[in-house]
């Protein structure tokens, strides 16, 4: 293997020795099978090809000073394939499979777990695909389970340097009571449009509004969305936005450092008012957001003059990190270490 430049590691595919893959077939899932291969062999007529039935997680590895290699709730991952896996009607991976399938992909991979000191880690990749055949819209009878995985460096080129932002109208992520809320490729799909434009415009990502109403804030391209002023820890409440796991920790992280948190609408004029903002996900970490531009009007909202992360997004990023990399006490009993 050629040396990796871990430090300079882009979040992208890496090739690595293995993944795993498991195949649900007659109602139940069969044996974890070890596959070296980069390729998928699937039938023409596969619904994940035609009608989009494929959901997928991402979740890190992190290689701690002490050399051991840490999940971070990886519980909440699966539990929210299986909410994915209900929400267009697959078969569901068991919380056991799940886990069995992600412990084992890193360690047999472990060569490629970034070393500790480098803000890089493996990005672990579980895909459920509809396998089985249709032409009629309906579910299949056939799933296929795998997980990949790669070394990553930050999401954004950014790091933790503020990124600008830009809040559109035109286009929408996801419907009200659609499937905005599980996470599946077709989310994904809808989002292109928009955020391959902000980048060709000079921004970092998109923000989504609610569609209803294009009134409040949905969430930041691929991470939610996070305000701070008075000491209060805000973001916003949607049934259209994915839960995101890594938000979920930073309100409690918030909490114990002694801020408010709320979680209800955020109307797009209270930018105004935010001290910080920041987009925050697996990939992302936080990314501290320097510049919204609403899009329509030209509105620009500034939350770094200097250039750098405020001190509230900088303590959650650290306090979050060092958690996910094990120098700080695992105080809520997120970690697990792979042995
Ligand atoms: N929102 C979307 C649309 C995402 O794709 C992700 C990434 O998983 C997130 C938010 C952040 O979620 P998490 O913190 O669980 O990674
Ligand atoms: C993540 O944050 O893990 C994501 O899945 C975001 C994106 C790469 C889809």
């Amino acid at each position: 293997m050629h040396e990796i430049e871990w430090s300079k590691l882009p979040f992208g595919y890496f090739k690595t020795d293995y993944n795993l893959r498991c195949y649900y077939r007659d109602g139940k899932w069969g044996e974890i099978e070890i596959s070296s291969s980069e390729i998928v062999n699937m039938h023409m007529a596969a619904t994940c090809l035609h009608y989009g039935q494929e959901a997928f997680e991402g979740m890190k590895a992190y290689r701690g000073k002490d050399g051991k290699v840490r999940l971070f709730r990886w519980e909440e991952n699966a539990k929210r394939m299986q909410r994915s896996a209900e929400g267009i009607l697959m078969a569901k991976v068991p919380e056991t499979l799940f886990k069995e399938m992600v412990f084992k992909v890193v360690k047999l991979n472990e060569r490629f777990v970034p070393p500790y000191g480098h803000g890089a880690a493996l990005y672990i990749r579980p895909l459920l695909l509809g396998s089985g055949v249709q032409i009629g819209v309906s579910p299949a009878n056939e799933y296929m389970f795998m997980v990949f995985v790669g070394p990553v460096g930050p999401y954004f080129k950014e790091g933790f340097n503020p990124v600008k932002m830009q809040v559109i109208r035109d286009i929408d992520r996801a419907a009200p009571l659609g499937t905005g809320h599980i996470k599946v490729g077709g989310n994904y799909a809808g989002s292109l449009r928009a955020s391959e434009r902000a980048k060709s415009e000079g921004f970092a990502s998109v923000i989504f509004l609610e569609a209803k109403e294009k009134k409040y804030i949905d969430e930041a391209g691929p991470a939610n969305f996070f305000g701070i002023k008075d000491k209060t820890y805000i973001t916003p409440k949607s049934d259209s936005i994915l839960p995101s796991i890594t938000n979920m920790s930073l309100m409690r992280l918030a909490e114990d450092l002694g801020l408010k948190v709320e979680r209800r609408q955020v109307a797009v004029e209270e930018l105004a008012e935010f001290e910080e903002a920041g987009a925050c996900g697996t990939a992302a970490i936080i990314s501290p957001i320097g510049t919204i531009v609403e899009r329509e009007s030209g509105k620009i909202y500034t939350f770094s003059k200097d250039g750098k992360a405020g001190p509230w997004s900088t303590k959650l990023f650290q306090k979050l990190q060092g958690i996910q990399y094990g120098d700080e006490a695992d105080e809520h009993g997120w970690v697990t270490v792979i042995e």
